[in-house]
């Protein structure tokens, strides 16, 4: 996928989460919006590179636009776990420079290397170098008591001249140290002015903003207002329904809006197929759990598929048991 095209699908983006945009909440996700870019969960390049992880690359064709998040801080190992992912065939690949968690500061990278930006300017060369596909940064405002106003336009400065021309800010700080990774999603106070004034001041990159974005008519005024594309993390897993299903229509302006009924229908022969491989339900299924909130009949739904489904030997008869919670008892709730 060339980078024009690229950078108007990634008007709207589904954040790379640890634990749930695995392979298959993202075909979840591509049933319920063509356009919208996906992410993968954080893979390090270590393990890539030096564990030899490439089953961690597996993905579905469906799945395009889709790009791989790495997580490092070694040129080289970047450049050479880049290479790999583009010849996987993912279609952008993008350095983590957010996020705070333990495991992740320990190996020197994620947000961390906010404080270190020639040096991410070096990863981002050499990845860039390394592969043909397109080289994206996801970042912070800052970390513990860095002057995000000082520090993020020096930030984007170096990595857009070593040749990055799209990055994605989650608009809080990260505080490195006391604060959990979950905390540091919501205590450091978002600063959505900061990246429009990041947009005035780097009219060529593309920036998106995330953090803390809830509709996709919140999305729609950020565009409105000059971003060039929005991330949705935690709305969109939890509420994919009210996020992806309106997203072509909305963002981009054109597609048919499923409704969640269809998309259950659309999962059964992905599920039966994994089921077939030896895969468990409740791992396809656990990314489902959100489809209906807010109809009635979501809490029988999400009961009936998270009990049924880790049952073992557990097949489509669960979700069948489940959908009939939601469209058979209208007015429960
Ligand atoms: C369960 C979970 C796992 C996450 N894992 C990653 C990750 O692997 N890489 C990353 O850059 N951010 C990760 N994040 C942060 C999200 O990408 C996003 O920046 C953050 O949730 C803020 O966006 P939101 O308010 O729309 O959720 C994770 C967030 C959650 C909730």
């Amino acid at each position: 996928m060339d980078a024009e095209h690229l950078k108007s699908t990634a008007r709207l983006s589904v954040a790379p989460m640890m634990e749930w945009t695995d392979r298959h909440c993202r075909y979840l996700h591509r049933l319920m919006s063509a356009k919208t870019l996906l992410f993968t969960e954080m893979v390090t390049a270590p393990a890539l590179v030096r564990g030899g992880a490439t089953h961690l690359l597996r993905f579905d064709a469906v799945e395009h636009p889709v790009a791989v998040q790495l997580g490092g801080s070694d040129p080289a190992e970047l450049a050479e776990a880049a290479r790999i992912c583009a010849d996987t065939g993912y279609d952008e690949v993008n350095l983590n420079v957010g996020c705070p968690s333990d495991r992740v500061q320990s190996g020197a990278f994620g947000a961390v290397l906010m404080k270190t930006p020639d040096l991410v300017a070096d990863c981002v060369a050499a990845m860039i170098e390394a592969c043909a596909v397109e080289v994206t940064v996801k970042c912070r405002i800052g970390v513990d008591d860095q002057d995000p106003a000082a520090i993020l336009p020096e930030f984007l400065d170096k990595v857009s001249a070593a040749g990055v021309s799209r990055v994605t800010i989650h608009a809080r700080k990260a505080w490195l140290q006391g604060l959990s990774p979950k905390e540091n999603r919501d205590i450091p106070p978002l600063d959505y002015d900061l990246v429009h004034a990041m947009k005035a001041a780097f009219p060529r990159l593309h920036i998106s903003v995330n953090g803390g974005i809830t509709s996709l008519e919140q999305a729609q005024a950020f565009l409105d207002a000059g971003l060039d594309g929005v991330m949705i993390g935690r709305a969109a897993y939890h509420t994919p329904s009210d996020i992806l299903l309106a997203a072509d229509a909305t963002i981009y302006g054109g597609g048919i809006v499923k409704t969640p009924e269809q998309v259950v229908n659309e999962m059964r022969p992905y599920i039966a197929a994994h089921l077939a491989e030896g895969g468990r339900l409740h791992q396809v299924t656990r990314h489902m759990l959100g489809l209906f909130a807010g109809r009635p009949g979501a809490r029988h739904w999400r009961r009936v598929l998270s009990q049924g489904a880790t049952a073992s030997g557990a097949g489509l008869e669960v979700l069948d048991a489940a959908l009939t919670e939601v469209t058979q008892r209208p007015l429960a709730s």
